[in-house]
C-alpha cells in the first residue's frame, strides 16, 4: 500500500482492509518500530478536531517522524490558493498529507495533485479512519468482523458511509435506520450492496429503529447534526425526535452487545448518559484505537513497505 492515498474505505480492497486491520492489533499487542523518522506529515483540517488531529500527530511522533498543523485560517485551501497548488507545494516540503475537509472533491482534489499519499481526515460524506478504528474495536469485543450484526440508528452522514463500507467489505452483516430524507447516499447504497454481495455479509436499510437494533451484536450512532449543518439544527431534532439509543433500544438488542459511537456525542439527542456511560460502552476504547489503527495507516502508506 505505500505511496497510496486513503480517501474512502470502498478504495481498499478485502484484503487490504484486513492488512490494516490486522497490522493496527499487531502494533497495539507488540509495539510499534520508529521507521519513520526524518519523515514530517502536514494536518491540513478545515473543521475542529480532538481525536483525530491528536491521534494522528501522536502516531507521527511515536513512528519517529513529525507533524505540522495547518488551519483554514492560515492556508485559505481554495480561497487564498487553489487546491492543486497547496498539494504540489505541500508535496515538496513533507512526506503524507492527511486533510480534513467539507467537501470529499477538496480531497479528490489534493490526491489528484499531490505526489506524497492523502489521508482523509473526514469530510462531508465520509470518515474512513474512524470506520478502521472501529472495526478494530468490534474485531477486539467481538473476536472478528465477519458475520457480526452491526446496527446504525440515524443519520446516513459520514461516519454511517465509511462505517457501512468497512462493514460489507469484512463480512458483516449491516443495517440502518434513517429516517426518509436522511439516508445513505444512493452511491453509497450501491457500492455496500455490492461489498456485502462479494463478501457474504449483507446491507439493510430499513427506517424503524427497533428493527435494525434487534438481535445486533453492536449498535451505532452519531450525531444528529454534523460539522456544517449547524442551520439545519432544530429540523434535524425533530426529524431525528425518535431515533435516540436508549437503554430500551439496547434492550433489544443481543444481551452483550456493545453501543459504539464516534464521539464528540450530543446527549440527550442521538443517546442518553445511561447508555454512553453505561456498561455497554465501548466509545472510550474506539477514541483510543484511533491512535493504534492510524499508526497502521501511516506505516502502511509512508513506511517502507515492510510492514
Ligand atoms: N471522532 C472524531 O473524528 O473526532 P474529532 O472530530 O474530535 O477528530
Ligand atoms: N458526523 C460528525 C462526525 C464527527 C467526528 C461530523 O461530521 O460532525
Amino acid at each position: 500500500m505505500r505511496g497510496r492515498d486513503l480517501i474512502s474505505i470502498a478504495d481498499l480492497s478485502a484484503n487490504e482492509l484486513e492488512a490494516v486491520l490486522s497490522t493496527a492489533a499487531r502494533l497495539k499487542r507488540d509495539g510499534y518500530p520508529h521507521t519513520l523518522e526524518g519523515q514530517t506529515l502536514a494536518l491540513l483540517f478545515e473543521k475542529p478536531s480532538l481525536r483525530t488531529r491528536v491521534s494522528f500527530d501522536v502516531a507521527m511522533q511515536q513512528l519517529g517522524g513529525h507533524t505540522v498543523y495547518l488551519s483554514q485560517s492560515e492556508v485559505g485551501l481554495g480561497q487564498r490558493e487553489p487546491v492543486a497548488d497547496v498539494a504540489r507545494v505541500l508535496s515538496r516540503y513533507v512526506q503524507g498529507i492527511v486533510a480534513r475537509t467539507y467537501a470529499q472533491e477538496t480531497l479528490v482534489q489534493l490526491a489528484e495533485h499531490a505526489s506524497v499519499p492523502v489521508i482523509n481526515a473526514l469530510s462531508d460524506d465520509e470518515h474512513p479512519c474512524q470506520a478502521l478504528a472501529d472495526l478494530l474495536t468490534v474485531r477486539e469485543r467481538k473476536g472478528g468482523v465477519r458475520g457480526i450484526r452491526i446496527a446504525f440508528i440515524g443519520d446516513g452522514n459520514n461516519v454511517a458511509a465509511s462505517l457501512a463500507q468497512g462493514s460489507a467489505l469484512a463480512g458483516a452483516h449491516f443495517a440502518i435506520a434513517s429516517p426518509p430524507g436522511y439516508r445513505l447516499r444512493e452511491e453509497v447504497m450501491l457500492q455496500v450492496e455490492a461489498f456485502a454481495r462479494a463478501s457474504g455479509g449483507s446491507f439493510r436499510v430499513v427506517e424503524s429503529p427497533q428493527e435494525a437494533a434487534a438481535g445486533a451484536d453492536v449498535v451505532y450512532t452519531d450525531v444528529w447534526t454534523s460539522m456544517g449543518q449547524e442551520d439545519a439544527y432544530e429540523q434535524r431534532l425533530s426529524a431525528f425526535a425518535a431515533y435516540q439509543v436508549t437503554p430500551q433500544l439496547m434492550a433489544l438488542a443481543r444481551p452483550d452487545a456493545i453501543f459504539m459511537h464516534d464521539l464528540p456525542a450530543h446527549r440527550g439527542e442521538e443517546t442518553v448518559d445511561e447508555v454512553i456511560e453505561g456498561p455497554q460502552s465501548v466509545v472510550f476504547d474506539q477514541a483510543e484505537n484511533r491512535l493504534h489503527a492510524q499508526r497502521a495507516v501511516l506505516l502502511l502508506l509512508l513506511g517502507e513497505g515492510r510492514e
